[in-house]
């Protein structure tokens, strides 16, 4: 154990230049959370975007939400505003949301359809496909080839979309497709759609955010409604259950056997992998057990859709849990699948984009009640909101000092020095 350093005055200072965050990146104890200027300075967060955020791939969108030719999105990271459209060739695109002409936001609403996209400050007018098509009052020779919309990185993977506003995306992201995609397939998210969708602003720092969501040493007494079938037992390492845990591990190795048997026998893959800080494209994929009637995220742990996603026979498939650095997580059970994009507006506050899915065919009021579809995790957000704003105040306060990790909570390590590594490259550059 490292000893408690004392914290001076420079712990507290808004680091202006890249050398004060050298600073504060060098500082950082192993094993113990970031300083509070991690989480509060205006400066540092201008670096995550610029050094973190826009040089990974983030989970902004499902495909669900993007059915039609002509369907959009905004997405906001920091001051960077993305479209994301299917064009007239079915095609799902990203472009920055700014106008070619003077710069102007092209589309202010959040989702909807268009024919063409048009900036309404002089009228200049896209494609679906990022063309300029018009640009009234120009010269003889202007060339509106030059003036299409500037595109942006985008990866459908198996139905989830993401972005890289770099312009030379991480490669590995490739690794992580090829191997978490046998894992989403039997979900067939391409024929879902949309059953609810809640926005959370959190007054908190993106990283407390990701944190809070990468370990579940908070949620016995924090998420009396997830427990019910998420396993509190999650980060414990086999060898090291409290003993009042006890009895949640045995019922957990008993629906893991069954587990393992349902996936052999359906040739779904479920075995764990982790490669949460050593690449740039870090996640972590499992299909586990749901405690309970071991089928959904619901109270009782039965289903909340009768109609199951793709051609699944069983309900009984527990909880396929993906995360992805630095931005998401996601849950796929058998009758509906619930996705997690995090959303960094500034250094304190954060934006929690849920999208439940169930299958095309579901029917509302007949197949699934969104009320009971969204129950459990509508709680757990708020609960987990509660929990993120407060750790912001506390981190935000002269008085933090970081305390140790504990063992179940290797997964936010594993994000904090994903993050750091980030941080490192950002500055070396
Ligand atoms: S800024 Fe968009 S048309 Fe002028
Ligand atoms: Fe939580």
């Amino acid at each position: 154990m490292t000893a408690t350093r004392v914290p001076t005055g420079t712990d507290l200072t808004d680091p202006t230049d890249l050398t004060d965050l050298a600073a504060l990146v060098a500082r950082r104890e192993p094993g113990r959370p970031l300083e509070g200027a991690f989480y509060t300075s205006p400066a540092v967060f201008e670096a995550d975007v610029a050094g973190v955020l826009s040089r990974t791939w983030l989970f902004v969108a499902t495909e669900a939400e993007l059915r039609e030719p002509g369907d959009f999105l905004t997405v906001e990271v920091g001051s960077y505003s993305v479209m994301l459209v299917r064009d007239d060739d079915e095609v799902v695109r990203a472009f920055h949301n700014v106008c070619r002409h003077r710069g102007a936001r092209i589309l202010a609403e959040r989702a909807g359809s268009v024919g063409n996209l048009v900036c309404g400050y002089h009228r200049w007018t896209y494609a679906t496909d990022g063309a300029l098509l018009h640009a009234g009052d120009q010269p003889p020779g202007f060339d509106k080839g030059c003036f299409g919309l500037r595109s942006v990185h985008l990866r459908l993977v198996a139905g989830l979309v993401f972005v890289c506003l770099a312009d030379e995306p991480p490669t590995d992201f490739d690794e992580l497709v090829a191997t978490v995609t046998p894992y989403l397939l039997p979900h067939q998210l391409h024929r879902t759609k949309v059953a609810a969708q809640v926005d959370l602003v959190e007054e908190a720092n993106w990283k407390l955010v990701m944190e809070n969501n990468r370990e579940c040493y908070h949620c016995e007494g924090g998420h009396p409604e997830l427990v019910r079938t998420f396993f509190p037992t999650y980060g414990y390492a086999a060898d090291a259950i409290p003993a009042r845990l006890r009895p949640a591990h045995e019922r957990y190795l008993r629906a893991e056997a069954e587990l393992e048997q349902a996936c052999e026998e359906r040739g779904m893959p479920y075995r764990a992998v982790e490669e949460l800080d050593d690449r740039v494209s870090a996640y972590r994929v499992q299909r586990e057990a749901l405690d309970g009637a071991g089928e959904s995220y619901t109270l009782d742990g039965r289903s909340a859709s009768r109609r199951l996603l793709g051609d699944l026979d069983s309900p009984r498939l527990g909880r396929l849990s993906l995360h992805t650095q630095p931005n998401a997580w996601f849950h796929f059970l058998a009758d509906h699948a619930v996705t997690f994009s995090v959303l960094p507006l500034a250094a304190g506050r954060t934006l929690v984009r849920t999208t439940w899915l169930v299958h095309e065919d579901a029917e509302e009021g007949v197949d699934y009640d969104v009320a009971d579809l969204t129950h459990v995790w509508r709680e757990t957000n708020e609960q987990d909101s509660v929990f993120c704003e407060r750790a912001q105040l506390g981190v935000s306060s002269p008085g933090y000092l970081p305390g140790p990790y504990s063992a179940s909570e290797y997964q936010v390590d594993a994000f904090t020095t994903w993050y750091l590594d980030r941080v490192e490259e950002h500055l070396a550059r």
